[in-house]
Formats: C-alpha cells, structure tokens, sequence
C-alpha cells in the first residue's frame, strides 16, 4: 500500500493546500524600511509598502487569508492607539483591503497587549490587576475600528471572560452585522510566544498566567470553547498548535463551527534554526507538523511558513 508515490496519494486521510493555511504579518508604525525580526528568519515588522507588496505577493501564491497584527509608534496605559481609526493597524487593515479586495480574507488581532506601555492584553486596576470588565469596553472599540477599517474577521486573543459576547454585540450596534469572530478560544500561557515579543516590539515584564490557560488543563480548554460558541463565535481557536494537539482533537470533536490552530513563533523559530543548523530538513518537518496540526482536526492553520509551504506544494 506504501509502494508507489501515486498509491499513498490515494489513500491519504489528510491533506494540506493553500487554503488551510493563514499568513500572519506584522506592521510598524514610523519606520522607512521593513526591520527583519532576527528570532523569526524571514519575518519581518513591514511598512505599509512593503505590507502591500508582501501581501500581493503571498496572495498570488494561493494563501487565501492574513491575520494582522499592528505594531505602534506611541504605547500608554490604555493601549489606545488600538481603536485610532488613524492607527497603524487601521491604516494597514485599508491597504490591505485595497490590494486583496473579497478574494482573500483580512483577519485582525484584537488585543492591548501591543499597544498598551504595560504590555498587558487589557487594561490594569489600582492594583496593577488586568480589569477584565474595563478591558472589554476597550475591546468593543477595538472591533469597531477593525471592521471600519475593512477587516472581514475580528481575532480576539486577550482571553478576557465575556470578550466574544462583548464584541458581537459592540459590532452589532454599530451596524457591521457581518463581521466575523474566530475567537482565540483556548489559549495558553506559552513559552512558545517568545520570539513574538520581538515581532511586536512587547513591553511586557512577568507573563499572562492570570488570563491565559494553564499548560495542564485540557477540560477547562473545551470549556473555553463552548463559552466562546455560546456568545457567538463563528471560529474558534486553539493555540499554540503542537503542543496542544489533544486539545485541537477534542475540540474539532465537538466543536459545531470550524475550528483553527496557532503554529506560533516558538514553534517557527525552534523548527528554523535547527534546520539553520543542518539538523533537520526543513521543508520536510514544516510539511509534517501542518500535517499534524490538520491530522488533529484544524480546520486551517495560522502559519510563518504558509508561503513557502504554498510554494512547496505548487
Ligand atoms: C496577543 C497575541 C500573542 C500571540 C498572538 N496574539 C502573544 C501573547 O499572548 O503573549 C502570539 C503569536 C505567536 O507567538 O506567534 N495579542
């Protein structure tokens, strides 16, 4: 059954096109040339130009969707650069919208944590304690501006308690009945989002463990998820992806909306030096944790390498 090429393509369970894959993008505010983030090989914090090339040119690849992420000049408290119908992201999500149109899907992040100088995912109490109730006040304006600005998927990532409900009803109000939420619905206190604070330029000291989900705790995860279904997410989300490949199963298993896995920087970056180092190949090993990540039920994947794996598999 093994024997020829053609007969393993007849049998495989799993496959992987360009479809399934999302390219994340990074944008900063007040820089004349895209800077590389030296923890990601070939990731860079792009200008609005070379946002617009980079995105064109990953597009006619055949990578249907981005996710944004917005890196600003000016940090406060608030993060409130975040809703700016002005800001970085803002002004980014209209380029991209300009350059893709409605043939390919323009997600945001929706979060503080970039924009706020404590680099926390919302805002902070007198007691330096994230308020998740004020931060959801915040994360309504956020939606708001995203979906202005043409974003066609709001991606809320805080892990705030109600953020789902809080942003459908935020944009429904404002009249933008449309817009869709894949909520990061089981994520994880991670050492594996460390090379991203380099990417978006994070100002955070400590970790998130007061918010994000404890590493051991696979039923709480499905409980997130259900949460997030019940206030109407339209996606849900599980992330980091190969760490927590239990957790996309179980949620694909009884998730009734399409479920999405995070193949974040960590695992982007370990997997790219050691191939720097010649210990293993790389195309092969990209190739095989996708593969994975859809084996274990992703609907699609959010990918550094979406556009080299869209170029391997033309
Ligand atoms: C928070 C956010 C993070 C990532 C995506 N959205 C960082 C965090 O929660 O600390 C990590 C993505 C990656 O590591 O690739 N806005």
């Amino acid at each position: 059954m093994r024997r020829t090429p053609a007969l393993r393509a007849l049998i495989r369970e799993t496959d992987l096109a360009p479809r399934h894959l999302v390219a994340p993008l990074f944008v900063k505010e007040g820089v004349a040339e895209p800077l590389p983030i030296a923890s990601m090989p070939g990731q860079s914090q792009h200008t609005l130009e070379s946002l617009r090339k980079e995105a064109s040119e990953i597009a006619s690849t055949g990578v249907l969707a981005f996710m944004l992420f917005g890196v600003p000049e000016r940090k406060d408290a608030e993060g409130s650069q975040a809703w700016n119908p002005n800001g970085i992201a803002q002004r980014a999500l209209r380029v991209l919208r300009e350059e893709l149109g409605d043939d390919h899907v323009v997600i945001a992040d929706l979060c503080l944590d970039e924009y706020t100088d404590h680099g926390h995912c919302g805002v902070l109490d007198e007691h330096d304690q994230v308020d998740n109730d004020a931060t959801l006040e915040r994360y309504r304006r956020i939606a708001t501006a995203q979906a202005e600005a043409g974003a066609h998927l709001v991606g809320p990532s805080g892990m705030m308690d109600g953020q789902v409900a809080a942003i459908r009803e935020g944009l429904d109000t404002a009249g933008y009945t449309d817009t869709v939420i894949m909520a990061y619905a089981a994520k994880f206190a991670s050492g594996f989002y460390g090379p991203f604070r380099e990417a978006v330029s994070s100002s955070l000291s400590g970790d998130r463990r007061t918010y994000q989900q404890d590493a051991g705790n696979a039923r709480e995860a499905l409980h997130e998820v259900r949460l997030d279904i019940d206030e109407g997410a339209d996606i849900v989300m599980v992330k980091p992806a190969m760490s927590y490949l239990d957790v996309v199963r179980a949620a694909s298993d009884i998730s009734p909306v399409p479920v999405a896995a995070y193949q974040v920087s960590g695992e982007f970056s370990m997997i790219s030096a050691a191939a720097a180092n010649g210990w293993i190949d790389l195309r092969t090993v990209a190739l095989e944790t996708l593969t994975s990540i859809r084996r274990a039920g992703a609907d699609f994947v959010l990918t550094y390498w979406a556009v080299d794996v869209a170029e391997w598999l033309a």
